[in-house]
């Protein structure tokens, strides 16, 4: 069994952690939602995203080690900058850009070269999911827009967009993340 590279093992754990504050955020959310129709789509959002922390923390043992603790996930550099989101909207809004970054770097990270089989296999199994995840939010917000109006949808949108690219980049500029990453 070959034993992962330390910067592998730090961003597979930086997944976990990914994977494991989705799941956390959702579960909250499905349990507190006053919005009927949001509870179930919600508690299935919480468990997939339990299952792919979990998925990450087997690939991992499965190569040789144990996860590393990571407690700053991706959401709270979200949060340093937006807060906590306060109604649906936000919350659906954010969710969808978390999930089209989240597709866009695991289709990198894909097709980078050398990838250990386990790993391809984990990533390939999250893309089709996070498809899922983009679908139900996306089948949300045009139920939100039609109710409310496009305007209010893609302002909301912008301004997580741009959250997003500034989080985004501030994690690829520090190390594991840059050296690893540096050819995507
Ligand atoms: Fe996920
Ligand atoms: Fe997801």
């Amino acid at each position: 069994m070959e034993k992962l590279l330390e910067q592998e093992l730090y961003i597979l754990s930086y997944y976990r952690a990914c994977e494991l504050a989705g799941a956390i955020l959702f579960g909250r959310l499905a349990m507190h939602t006053d919005i009927d129709s949001l509870r179930a789509p919600l508690t299935r959002h919480c468990l997939e995203e339990a299952e792919h922390s979990w998925l990450w923390t087997k690939v991992i043992k499965k190569l040789g080690c144990i996860p590393v603790k990571v407690t700053d996930a991706y959401q709270t550099e979200y949060g340093k900058e937006f807060g906590m989101p306060k109604n649906i909207l936000e919350i659906l809004c954010l969710t969808q850009i978390f999930e089209k970054r989240t597709l866009e770097h695991f289709n990198k990270h894909l097709a980078m070269d050398g990838i250990h089989s386990e790993i391809k296999l984990a990533l390939q199994k999250m893309i089709d999911d996070e498809a899922g995840h983009i679908g139900w939010i996306r089948k949300e917000l045009d139920i939100y827009s039609a109710e409310y109006g496009q305007a209010e949808v893609d302002e909301m949108m912008t301004k997580l967009e741009d959250i997003d690219e500034k989080v985004y980049h501030q994690l690829l500029s520090k190390e594991p993340f840059k050296t690893y990453f540096k050819n995507i």
